[in-house]
């Protein structure tokens, strides 16, 4: 999902086709222009803020206009195929744009680095720099480098790189809610991922560097941060991956703790976090989210599958028993909270079966949200190696129509039954339908469009909910006290 100021759609078929120029201004340039395209997940928009960051403090400002760019970098997302296709067919944009300006250097940042380099180097000759995840501090210097006549390559992975101390400039920002990252990589190896390959190994972010982040938003004025891992739940800072304690003398701390810390940098800063891992969600997460009013009640938890066979093919680590504990536990300890979840149709080895399985595990959640896809192959993967790619488009494609179909009922349903309560709503802007509307989300994460009223963006208004679309809350401001 995008750091830009727009409203969230509920159903997002395919987030990671989203790319979307980025922009900064106010900053001393040398002269030179960048422009960033991100695709993919919010930890790409998050690494592009990064980015943006290293090429400020080298002289460059950025641009929206691709057309006056002389850096043009693209963020780039392989967790599915037809995410890979959307790059390269802008690649090839500003391989046309090269003919014409032939100063404009071209660079691949993010997942698709390391496995296409050659590709986009050498035989397509569509890029003059290829920078992989944890080689960010690099860039300036590769620039230096294809400036200089050469192609330009760093696609290492790193077992400590966090960036931990870079301040992201924030990017196309609506200066109220911001992205802050606390870990990279994952070592979960889920069959079907490409993850683990592109971003490397699991890592955490000092804790100290996430606090202070989170104060320095609160202080110029953001007034909601979404904590950002592949998976929150295995976060840890001063203990090893086999659970030892590395320094005796310093405080452990897990994502309850972390996330705890940053509740109380503000009551009036509130804490999103994604993304959850059923295997790894524990119960004193869930007990700091009901301790703190500040962070909201919404949990993402990617199922992928409701069949346990599935699942284990799929090296998920739980069952679908599991899953449902985790649902119920959530359930118990903060009864409104909302849920929702990634769904992948058509994995190796589906039976219709087991497809049947993922749409009753739905009926029994009956999720908020869900971001659904067809399982697409990747190269390098667990899956692509042991399995075979064997359900046929047609039948991916039913089994996913049928999966939207009911969450598409599921999420409306859910939104009808907010008609009639009061929610508190921080405002994150202008309505894109109209002038004199205001959007902002509740604790749910559903958004809400109202009259402006007097209200001022960035701070919390209670709205009461006197309409919905399927996905949308229509409110009105009023003095009464919020549900929720
Ligand atoms: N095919 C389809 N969907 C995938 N995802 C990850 N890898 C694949 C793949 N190979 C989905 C999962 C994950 C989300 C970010 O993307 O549902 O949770
Ligand atoms: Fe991929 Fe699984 Fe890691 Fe998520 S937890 S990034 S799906 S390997």
């Amino acid at each position: 999902m995008s750091a830009s100021q727009t409203e969230p759609s509920k159903e997002l078929l395919d987030e990671s086709l989203q790319g979307s120029p980025t922009v900064v201004s106010g900053i001393p340039s040398n002269g030179k222009k960048l422009y960033l395209e991100s695709y993919g997940c919010q930890m790409n928009f998050s690494d592009s803020e990064i980015v943006a960051s290293i090429l400020n403090e080298a002289g460059f400002s950025t641009t929206r206009e691709e057309d006056e760019a002389d850096l043009i970098l693209l963020n780039t997302c392989a967790i599915r195929e037809n995410a890979e296709q959307r790059v390269r067919t802008r690649l090839r944009q500003f391989k046309q744009a090269k003919k014409h300006r032939p100063q404009l250097v071209v660079g691949v940042l993010g997942c698709m680095a390391e496995r296409l380099k050659e590709s986009l180097l050498e035989q397509e000759k569509l890029v003059d720099l290829v920078v992989g995840p944890d080689a960010y501090r690099d860039i300036p210097n590769l620039v230096d480098q294809v400036q200089g006549g050469q192609k330009a390559v760093n696609v290492l992975l790193s077992r400590e790189e966090t960036y931990a101390e870079i301040s992201p400039v924030r990017l196309d920002s609506n200066g109220v809610t911001a992205f802050i990252s606390i870990m990279r990589g994952c070592d979960n190896m889920c069959s079907f991922c490409v993850v683990p390959f592109t971003r490397g190994r699991e890592r955490s972010r000092d804790p100290e560097s996430i606090v202070k982040e989170a104060h320095e938003l609160f202080e110029a004025g953001y007034r909601e941060v979404t904590l950002l891992g592949q998976n929150v739940d295995s976060y840890k800072w001063n203990i090893d991956n086999k659970g030892q304690i590395k320094n005796p003398d310093e405080p452990v701390v897990r994502f309850a703790q972390l996330m705890e810390r940053v509740a109380q940098v503000n009551p009036d800063l509130r804490i999103r976090f994604s993304t959850s891992h059923p295997k790894d969600m524990t119960d004193d997460v869930l007990h700091v989210m009901a301790k703190h009013e500040n962070i909201c009640k919404y949990i993402h938890l990617p199922v992928q599958s409701g069949n346990s066979e599935v699942l284990k093919r799929m090296n998920r680590g739980y069952t679908r028993d599991w899953y449902m504990e985790r649902i119920d536990s959530i359930r118990n300890i903060m009864p409104d909270c909302a849920i929702s979840t990634d769904i992948i149709a058509g994995f190796c080895g589906e039976t219709d079966e087991e497809h049947q399985d993922t749409l009753s595990l739905m009926e029994e959640v009956k999720y908020e949200m869900a971001y659904m896809f067809q399982y697409s192959e990747r190269p390098r993967t667990l899956a692509q190696r042991k399995y075979e790619n064997d359900v046929p488009d047609n039948v991916k494609s039913r089994r996913l129509q049928e999966i939207i179909a009911l969450q598409q009922l599921h999420g409306a349903n859910r939104t009808k039954e907010m008609v009639g309560r009061t929610y508190r709503v921080l405002v994150e802007g202008t309505s894109k339908k109209s002038a004199d509307q205001y959007f902002g989300r509740t604790t749910h994460n559903t958004v809400i469009v109202f009259p402006k009223e007097d209200a001022k963006q960035g701070t919390y208004v209670n709205v009461y909910v006197h309409d919905c679309t399927k996905v949308t809350l229509l409110g009105n401001i009023t003095q009464e006290p919020a549900e929720a």
